[in-house]
């Protein structure tokens, strides 16, 4: 990670705003509106009055009990009344609200009126399965329209949401439904994926037999395979049969203001996943805000973030925000390059995508195959570009402005986290760009770059990356664990600042470069990965007595797995060995579990109560010097 910081120190390029776009951009000056975000307070409660309140808010910001903040206290809202509810008696009302597309080139449109009749139909639903507000219904769902009516029903009889990325595996899949211990889990047959039919009912079959707790398993059918009524257990149900004769009216709940809306799981660098939770309208406001601004929104966009819905990116960017300012989202379902690495920019020519939001790890992924592809299609609909999940090199960067936005689209490259919910660090369309910069914290944020002690460290100097003031969509617990969420994320710094933890510098001109992690998290294609979830997965398997795990530059996926392995008695890793290995870490954690090479020690680096160093291995693996190693065992 940190090799590929000195190039980012080189980058010296300055990027320009285009003129066209800032004449009818939401924030013409960027000062300015930095300077009235500095009032954070009023800044945000100006916000919050693009929402229909049920009933107003008394006080913007509660910070009488530390960490535990409240934002616009005592307000009632609900979240699926604004994003769809809100817009029937619009002009909307017959717009496009999801687009589905799948690398099948099939297709389904939802107007807003089509969806919130969806909604309400499964929000019934949910109801006569005897989900209460306050109680949490699992998803493992593919990118598709009942993923997102499915949430937004939630929402609308205020029972909390924990989706699980259908990219992960059994072993992940337990943890996470036996933390949130939901009644109901909404899942599919399968998923399309580089012209396969994926099959997510077998990962189900196995995995509830784990789950205590799940008492109703409902079924999309959404590949249209051959699984029949009489193929399902007692306690399931096909999607279709479960709404069928529901009623298409439904009234909200009225949520207070820090109503949970929603878990979802996060690795840490130790132990089991974090649920992080989200509460519901210091949200609403950070989300459809950062969308609208950074992205510059307005009616006639069509809006496309790449992200799964299984991810924070996702949850905030492919259905909550564009959906709380009436724009139509694009929902897509499948690889970026099938049927060939050109299926993104047909996409992108064929409904006339707007504005563009994917990871470094896609658009490297996509640079292999050269400019060919994008050079086929007409680009010019895209005015705005972003990214997001892990720092984007200048390379990268630099392809993404030359072959898709043709030079003249900026990019937006937005830091932030599962626990910010929201965009904390990133350009506005106005800004000075310069390629691997997310450059400044938005208006009414106050981030800085600090030494161990919190305090300020120089310009051009590295340091912890802080938020020193708490913002709307901040996550409010870890789902029933408070001890963790105040130590891993409050303790390191006395003044109380949120400990990101990431490495960070600001430039010259107060830039920040972000340089990766500064714990053992693992950013594998801008997914994290906890080291300890992947190590307790190795020696889940009968040939492995102890593992460690570090994350191992590569040029595509940012990070792969490097495990180092002490075997049991009478086991060796030959070829046969290494591939079970592999069969087995992705059996339990999925494909999102790249491992890149496996080693065989006989010891692995400790600290004299046992903490494996991976700090040591990591300074071997790339050559570096070990640093302090007074602490080592031996
Ligand atoms: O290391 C940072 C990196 O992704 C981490 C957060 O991961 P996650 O919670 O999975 O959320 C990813 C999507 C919001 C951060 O701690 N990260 C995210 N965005 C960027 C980034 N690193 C550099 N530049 C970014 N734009």
């Amino acid at each position: 990670m940190l090799k590929d910081t000195s190039v980012l120190l080189d980058e010296r390029r300055i990027f320009k705003p285009n003129y066209e776009l800032v004449e009818e951009a939401h924030v013409k000056n960027w000062e300015a509106e930095l300077e009235k975000g500095k009032d954070l307070e009023k800044y945000w409660a100006e916000k919050s009055e693009q929402f229909e309140w049920f009933k107003p808010w008394d006080k913007v910001l509660d910070e009488s009990n530390k960490p535990f903040y409240k934002w616009f206290v005592n307000g009632k809202i609900n979240l699926a009344y604004n994003a769809v509810d809100r817009w029937i008696s619009t002009d909307k009302r017959n717009q496009v609200a999801i687009l589905y597309v799948n690398e099948r080139g099939e297709e389904k449109k939802l107007t807003y009126f089509e969806l919130y009749r969806e909604v309400n139909k499964m929000a019934n639903a949910l109801k006569n399965l005897g989900i209460k507000k306050g109680e949490t219904v699992s998803m493992y769902l593919p990118m598709c329209p009942e993923l997102l009516i499915s949430m937004l029903a939630c929402n609308k009889i205020g029972a909390m949401h924990s989706v699980v990325y259908s990219g992960l595996s059994v072993g992940a899949f337990v943890e996470r439904m036996n933390d949130a211990k939901a009644k109901v889990l909404i899942t599919a047959d399968g998923t399309y994926r580089r012209g396969k039919i994926i099959n997510l009912k077998n990962i189900v079959d196995e995995a509830v037999l784990q789950c205590p707790t799940i008492e109703t398993i409902v079924v999309v059918n959404h590949t249209g395979s051959d699984i029949e009524v009489s193929d399902l257990s007692g306690r399931e149900i096909f999607y279709d049969r479960l709404i069928e004769g529901e009623s298409d009216e439904c009234e909200a709940e009225e949520m207070d203001a820090e109503d949970p809306l929603f878990i979802l799981y996060t690795s840490g660098s130790t132990g089991k996943p974090k649920g992080v939770l989200h509460t519901t309208a210091g949200y609403m406001v950070g989300v459809a805000t950062t969308l609208k601004y950074v992205f510059d929104i307005h009616d006639g966009d069509l809006w496309w973030c790449t992200a799964d819905i299984g991810w924070i990116t996702g949850h905030s960017y492919v259905i909550y925000a564009p959906l709380l300012l009436g724009t139509t989202t694009l929902v897509y379902e499948g690889a970026p390059d099938f049927p060939d690495p050109g299926a993104w920019w047909n996409i992108v020519e064929k409904y006339g995508v707007t504005k563009f939001y994917t990871a470094p790890t896609a658009i490297r992924h996509l640079m292999r195959f050269g400019e060919k592809y994008p050079q086929i299609y007409n680009l010019s609909s895209l005015k705005v570009l972003g990214s997001v999940g892990e720092p984007i090199n200048p390379e990268a960067w630099m392809w993404f402005y030359k072959n898709i936005g043709k030079e003249k689209t900026p990019i937006m490259d937005t830091w932030w986290q599962t626990e910010t919910g929201m965009h904390l660090i990133s350009p506005l369309p106005v800004a000075n760009l310069k390629p691997g910069s997310a450059t400044l914290p938005l208006p009414g944020i106050d981030a800085d770059v600090v030494d161990e002690k919190g305090n300020s460290v120089p310009l051009g100097k590295g340091g912890y990356l802080v938020i020193k003031k708490p913002w709307p969509a901040m996550f409010r617990t870890l789902y029933e664990d408070e001890e963790r969420f105040v130590n891993v994320y409050w303790k390191e710094f006395p003044q109380g600042f949120y400990r990101a933890g990431d490495m960070a510098r600001k430039d010259e001109d107060g830039y920040y470069w972000i340089q990766g992690r500064s714990d053992d998290v693992l950013k594998i294609a801008g997914h994290r990965v906890g080291t300890s979830e992947v190590e307790s997965s190795f020696v889940s398997h009968s040939a492995v007595a102890e593992a460690a795990v570090i994350g191992k530059s590569d040029p595509i996926k940012g990070q792969v797995i490097k495990a180092f392995l002490i075997l049991r008695e009478g086991y060796e890793l030959n070829t046969s060995l290494i591939e079970d290995l592999k069969k087995h870490v992705r059996y339990e954690l999925g494909p999102v579990a790249v491992l890149g090479e496996i080693e065989q020690v006989d010891k692995l680096p400790k600290t004299r109560s046992g903490k494996i160093m991976r700090r040591i291995l990591r300074a071997q693996e790339e050559g570096e010097e070990l640093g302090d190693t007074s602490t080592l065992e031996e």
